[in-house]
């Protein structure tokens, strides 16, 4: 190997990244040249302020929506549509209501037209892994908010994803339901040794879960700021209380803060 040699591909580049929408006879400017790397089994949080555009970037990454300029790709392959590569859990767990939890565990793998009975398989070994066994037969509605989202999360796995999009899964949890459902995802991230990333509007809970946060700014938004979590793992609840927790989330709050003045 000769010292030119470079860096691995990482799992995700995005590069001078915009998007605008078409509103009224205007243009509503989005997002604009956003540019990061995620790398393989890397944990990234995003935070900014409401509206800025988080869940339109995490689309773009899912190949959901398209830029108006600049490019994604994953594995070192352009983004062009959505893929089984990418798993995604939106901000409301999205089930079918009618459908039961396994059944919508399946539903992806069904509409591959995939083997009933290896679908149901893989579904039991998902919903085992986020703690579900024995609800399997339950319905939507029989479920607490935070077990429908360990349905949506089994769900975005069914594909074995080399990529986690999570947009702001747990916002809509009560603290306490939120905490565990930190823990484990954390627990899941390590078994499934899976690249996450996450957007979530709690800075404690960024610091905690990501090895790095990138800060948005307002819309149209770009990166205002990027902070290393050199915090060792596993992570436990505890460490929320120690300086050096602290001191990264004071980082991700002034950053935010510079926000508001604008
Ligand atoms: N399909 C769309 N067409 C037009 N405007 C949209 C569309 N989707 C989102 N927007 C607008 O883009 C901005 C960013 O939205 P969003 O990405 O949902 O923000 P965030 O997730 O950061 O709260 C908002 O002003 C929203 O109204
Ligand atoms: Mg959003």
């Amino acid at each position: 190997m000769d010292s030119t040699a470079r860096k691995s591909e990482p799992l995700l580049r995005v590069e001078g990244l915009s998007l605008s929408y078409q509103r009224g006879d205007g243009r509503l400017s989005v997002l604009e040249q956003i540019e990061f790397e995620v790398e393989e089994r890397e944990f990234l949080a995003l935070v900014g302020p409401s509206g800025c555009g988080k869940t339109t970037l995490l689309k773009l990454i899912a190949g959901l929506e398209q830029p108006t300029a600049g490019q994604i790709h994953l594995a070192g392959n352009p983004v062009k549509r959505p893929s089984r590569s990418v798993g995604f859990v939106f901000q409301e767990p999205t089930l079918m209501d009618w459908r039961t939890v396994e059944a919508n565990v399946t539903l992806p793998l069904e509409l591959n037209g995939g083997n009933r009975k290896r679908a149901r398989e893989e579904a039991q070994t998902l919903l085992d892994l986020v703690r579900l066994t024995g609800f399997e037969d339950a319905y939507p509605a029989q479920l607490s908010g935070g077990m429908a989202q360990r349905v949506a999360l089994a769900r975005a796995l069914v594909h074995d994803p080399q990529l986690l999009l999570l947009d702001e899964p747990f916002g809509a949890l009560d603290a306490l339901t939120r905490e565990r459902m930190g823990r484990e995802l954390l627990r899941i991230w390590q078994a499934r040794r899976k690249t996450v990333v996450m957007v979530t509007h709690s800075v404690p809970e960024a610091v905690l879960l990501a090895d790095r946060v990138l800060v948005l700014g307002p819309r149209p938004a770009s990166i205002i700021a990027e902070v290393p979590v050199d915090l060792p793992r596993p992570r436990t609840a505890e460490m929320r209380e120690t300086p050096a927790c602290s001191q990264v989330a004071r980082r991700v709050r002034d950053a935010l803060e510079q926000v508001d003045l604008h």
